[in-house]
């Protein structure tokens, strides 16, 4: 399995010859806007953890441009079938087999309104399963409980947690979030985007250090293969 990241909770991901690309917001983000084109992903998937605009930007010229199935919770992904494209709904504790691994949709606490204001249902993230290695997707999400239940299903290789603070859990709780997940393993997302969630990267990088785990910051575009 190959993770890209394109900023803020953008990534591309490769598993069994299919192409992912999670929660696209590209064109919009002054950190990646430069470095990548949109026209250039390919995707099989669109996976969109909720609603909100640094999240489904690009949602729609990507799966126009390749054919993407969209999968998302109920309402988001009305939002897109109603617009003419292929979607896969789902709901919080559902799980789907997909051809590339089983995907399974699970609780954040956060919200999920489109930019115009219309439903977004409730936000969610995702567990994938895929060729040996298991990884989750956060989304938007405050420290929950909820994350405990994740590792009494599946064994985690990767946890991709937010750690810009603000708007989602910051550094202090992604390390909690960790625990709670049993992953040491933890790829940051959602810093640096706007001001309200810029990091220093060595402090937090040290602060998962001293707690005995492994935070990797990729530069827009930077890969990492499990
Ligand atoms: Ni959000
Ligand atoms: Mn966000």
């Amino acid at each position: 399995m190959k993770i890209t990241f394109y900023g803020q909770n953008s990534l591309a991901i490769e598993v069994s010859g299919k192409h992912i690309v999670v929660d696209p917001f590209i064109s919009g983000n002054p950190l990646s806007k430069d470095k990548v084109d949109i026209n250039d992903l390919k995707a099989d998937y669109i996976l969109l953890t909720h609603a909100h605009q640094d999240h489904v930007l690009d949602a729609e010229a990507i799966a126009r441009n390749t054919g993407a199935t969209i999968v998302s919770n109920y309402e988001i992904a009305m939002h897109y079938q109603d617009r003419g494209f292929t979607v896969h709904p789902m709901n919080h504790g559902g799980s789907w087999q997909f051809d590339f691994g089983k995907v399974k949709y699970v609780n954040a606490i956060h919200t999920s309104t489109f930019a115009d204001g219309s439903d977004g249902g409730f936000p969610g993230g995702f567990v994938i399963e895929g060729e040996h290695k298991n990884i989750y997707i956060a989304g938007d999400t405050a420290l929950t409980m909820d994350m405990k239940l994740i590792p009494l299903r599946t064994k985690l290789d990767l946890a991709i947690l937010p750690i810009g603070d603000n708007f989602t859990m910051g550094v202090d709780d992604a390390i909690l979030a960790s625990d709670f997940v049993e992953c040491e393993k933890v790829l940051g997302v959602h810093y640096d985007t706007f001001g309200y969630i810029e990091i220093d990267h060595d402090d937090a990088k040290r602060k998962f250090y001293e707690a005995g785990k492994d935070l990797m910051l990729l530069d827009i575009g930077g890969s990492l293969e499990l």
